[in-house]
């Protein structure tokens, strides 16, 4: 049972003449307080390197509170290294020498070599109240008691003490691997299938499993700057334009001049949202046969079309010369940190290899969970429901703009979580994006997506996230920016 409580004072032993003041009403735990207490005394010498503590029993009595608390402290002393446990003769503070490179010092000022200088950060300015952020999904319409249900089931099952399978767990590759042909027209095995930590790192081991030293990458312009940068530090990237067909395949090098790599976004162009047509498809799989190139396929968010029939993946029609990247993103959350890789046979060991390099492979209760969310058909009931979901949303920043479509038409609307908003010459889009945001509202310029000068006027509005209400809202006061009257 625990003892009454003492006032905590001093410790009277000759051997630990320090004062542990220990406060029951300071919102920090008791053994906290004492093991800061101690590592302090430590650190500053006051309990001298070789000196023997009292034992937990000894302590706790002294000081009126449970031996526990008292085990425990010295258990995150001895882990840390300040205390050092001898056998039958009891615990003593570590030797001078380890404890002196212990210490904790100051930082020391920079530059350091070891930093890279970064460009100086504009001052953060306050958040939006509507923010039309790009790729955000919903998650209130997740069935959270399938959700929570399946991560019970995974909690209950024995967390296993080694590593997985780098290339990703079986059964979520095999219940990928039939979701794929089932919706995307992808016919794969679970063995055609990586799984990764999501698209980014799928695009980073692609490129690092291709590329050598005389190689380069035809990269969408506008393009997504986070696999942009990621594939700018392994090799030059080719600028290819992008219209409403999609990549222009027409604009891509040819014979030596031609890159290895051709990464694009063809469900949904990532930002302006065209689809690539179907003759640009056959065009882009007949030059990259011709080459023999490898077309990166990342179809982040194509699982959301909205009033067309989907076009095929371009990996569903040249499985031999395409290699796909899914996630779970935005069909899920992007917090998950999942996304899969269907891959031509001859590529799939190195990436497997270099998995295992980066991060041996994902989290495995993570895999589990989504494995269980597709056989039970809960994915794909998800899917559809979200369909609807962001084809209300998607209506509504229609029915918002209406007033300004004459001056301000949308696009990029048939698939995806974003729209693009065309500008006038007449409308600067940071001064527009400015004046928005004075009015709380959250809208996205291009020039982070130009490698090269801005050639595209316009907004880009993630509609995902956000309620409809919160669509009508924003959308109601973009549209008194635009017509002059923000
Ligand atoms: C073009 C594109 N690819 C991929 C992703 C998602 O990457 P990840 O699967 O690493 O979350 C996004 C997210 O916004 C995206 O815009």
């Amino acid at each position: 049972m625990r003892k009454k409580a003492q006032p905590l004072s001093s410790l009277p032993r000759a051997d630990l003449e320090i004062s542990i003041q220990l406060e029951r009403r300071s919102g920090t735990a008791l053994h906290l307080q004492l093991a800061t207490q101690l590592r302090q005394a430590i650190a500053s010498g006051r309990l001298q390197a070789g000196s023997r503590i009292p034992s937990s029993r000894q302590l706790a009595a002294t000081l009126g509170i449970d031996r526990n608390l008292v085990v425990v402290a010295y258990d995150m002393l001895l882990s840390e290294g300040y205390l050092l446990g001898k056998l039958g003769s009891g615990t003593f503070v570590t030797h001078e020498r380890i404890m002196a490179s212990a210490e904790v010092k100051p930082e020391r000022g920079g530059p350091h070599r070891w930093v890279r200088t970064q460009p100086e950060e504009s001052s953060p300015s306050p958040q939006p109240s509507i923010a039309f952020e790009l790729g955000r999904p919903s998650l209130a319409e997740l069935d959270q008691g399938a959700w929570r249900g399946i991560w019970r089931q995974v909690g209950a099952t024995a967390l296993s003490g080694g590593y997985g399978d780098p290339q990703g767990y079986l059964e979520l590759r095999g219940a990928l691997a039939q979701y794929l042909g089932r919706s995307r027209g992808l016919r794969c095995s679970p063995a055609d299938i990586l799984i990764t930590s999501g698209c980014i790192q799928a695009a980073q081991l692609v490129a690092r499993a291709t590329l050598g030293p005389r190689d380069s990458i035809a990269f969408e312009e506008p393009g997504y700057p986070l696999v942009r940068s990621a594939f700018e530090s392994l090799a030059p990237i080719l600028p290819i334009p992008v219209d409403g067909d999609g990549l222009r395949v027409d604009h891509l090098p040819t014979g030596k001049a031609a890159p290895l790599l051709v990464y694009c976004t063809p469900s949904h162009q990532y930002p302006l949202g065209s689809r690539l047509s179907i003759p640009r498809r056959l065009a882009l799989l007949e030059w990259a046969r011709t080459h023999d190139c490898l077309i990166v396929e990342d179809d982040y968010d194509g699982e959301f079309r909205f009033e067309t029939a989907p076009l095929p993946a371009l990996a569903a029609l040249g499985r031999d010369c395409t290699v796909y990247l899914g996630t779970f993103s935005k069909t899920i959350a992007p917090s998950l940190r999942v996304g899969y890789v269907v891959a031509p046979s001859a590529l799939l060991d190195s990436l497997i290899e270099l998995k295992a390099q980066s991060d041996y492979h994902t989290s495995l209760p993570t895999q589990m969970a989504l494995a269980r969310f597709i056989e039970g058909g809960h994915f794909e009931r998800h899917i559809r429901r979200m369909r609807r979901v962001y084809a209300a949303k998607r209506q509504a920043l229609l029915e918002a703009l209406e007033p300004v479509q004459h001056l301000a038409p949308l696009s990029g609307l048939e698939a995806g979580l974003h729209a693009h908003l065309e500008l006038p010459p007449s409308i600067s889009a940071a001064e527009a994006a400015q004046q928005a945001h004075m009015l709380g509202i959250g809208v996205s310029t291009l020039e982070p997506y130009f490698r090269g000068p801005v050639r595209t006027n316009g907004l880009l509005l993630g509609y995902g996230g956000l309620s409809e209400q919160e669509i009508r809202a924003g959308g109601r006061k973009l549209v008194r920016v635009l017509l002059g009257r923000g």
